[in-house]
């Protein structure tokens, strides 16, 4: 088995490729002056088991692992790990006319098998073409939160869609779901369902954080609740535009992600749920 380095998962593909023992194979990119993107898989792939891993927050990244998959032609397997899977969100028709992006995205995935972790939403994994898997980091994020030190914690979701993510995080410890209310036509109220975060740190769960809204929203209320230190985790730090000062300037104090998307967040590394789903 070789793991292919894809250009938007290198420190993950590095983190994988030892707890395999398995040779690590470098890619060169490059663009061409019309924009064109051009990839080289650096090394041999002939008869062997290709293990590709590159996550697709941007439409380049999904080009590129489109031009992998492919420049593994003469290998035995091609398995795809995309950590990240971008146009999960849009894996419905929410009006007439709109396309189903996962599904376009999905299908155009020409790979023996596919691995994603914590997708938006299970029911993409239909649309690939081949055996699609979907694996969960929420224990390794729990794993993390144990080394913090956190007083007296309390890992919340926003909202219902979060749910297991934060009974998992919490490994066995409190846990909680925000609740929305509206009060008036122009207010909604949001507070923990079961539990009182006042004086307690606590940790806001999610399995994106994109601009930062959903989570910001819920550190402020999770403020004027009196909880003590409040942190923000996730699976996948997209963190568009401005996320980080808007998480900081609504008082939170640490973000803390998955390598699912390499960023100066992501302390917590999928390498060994990758590794232990591929080598099987
Ligand atoms: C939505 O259903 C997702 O689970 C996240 O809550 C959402 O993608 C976060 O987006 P944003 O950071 O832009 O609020």
């Amino acid at each position: 088995m070789k793991i292919v380095s894809g250009p938007a998962s290198q420190s993950l593909s590095a983190r994988v490729a030892p707890l395999l023992g398995c040779e690590l194979l470098k890619v060169e990119t490059k663009v061409f002056p019309d924009g064109e993107a051009y990839v080289r898989v650096l090394g041999e792939t002939k008869g062997e088991k290709v293990v590709i891993i590159q996550s697709t927050p941007t439409n380049a990244d999904f080009v590129h692992l489109l031009q992998l998959i492919d420049a593994c032609d003469d290998a035995k397997k091609v398995v795809a790990v995309i950590p990240y899977f971008g146009y999960a969100r849009q894996d419905k028709k929410f009006q007439p006319g709109e396309a189903v992006s996962a599904r376009a995205i999905a299908k155009a995935i020409d790979a023996d098998a596919v691995y994603t972790i914590n997708l938006h939403s299970d029911s993409v994994l239909e649309f690939f073409r081949c055996r699609a898997k979907n694996l969960d980091a929420s224990p390794l994020v729990g794993d993390f939160l144990k080394t913090m030190k956190l007083r007296r914690p309390l890992v919340i979701a926003p909202d219902d869609g979060a749910e297991s993510l934060a009974r998992n995080a919490a490994a066995g410890g409190d846990w909680d779901v925000l609740d929305k209310k509206r009060v008036t036509s122009y207010k909604v109220e949001m507070s923990p369902k079961k539990l009182d975060a006042a004086n307690r740190d606590v940790v806001i769960i999610d399995d994106i954080v994109s601009t930062g809204g959903t989570i910001a929203e819920a550190a402020r209320i999770l403020k004027e609740s009196k909880a003590e230190d409040i942190y923000v985790t996730c699976v996948h730090p997209v963190l568009a535009a401005d996320a980080v000062a808007k998480l900081s300037s609504a008082g939170v104090k640490k973000v803390i992600a998955t390598d699912t998307i390499e960023k100066d967040v992501s302390a917590v590394s999928v390498a060994p749920l990758v590794a232990g789903a591929v080598k099987k």
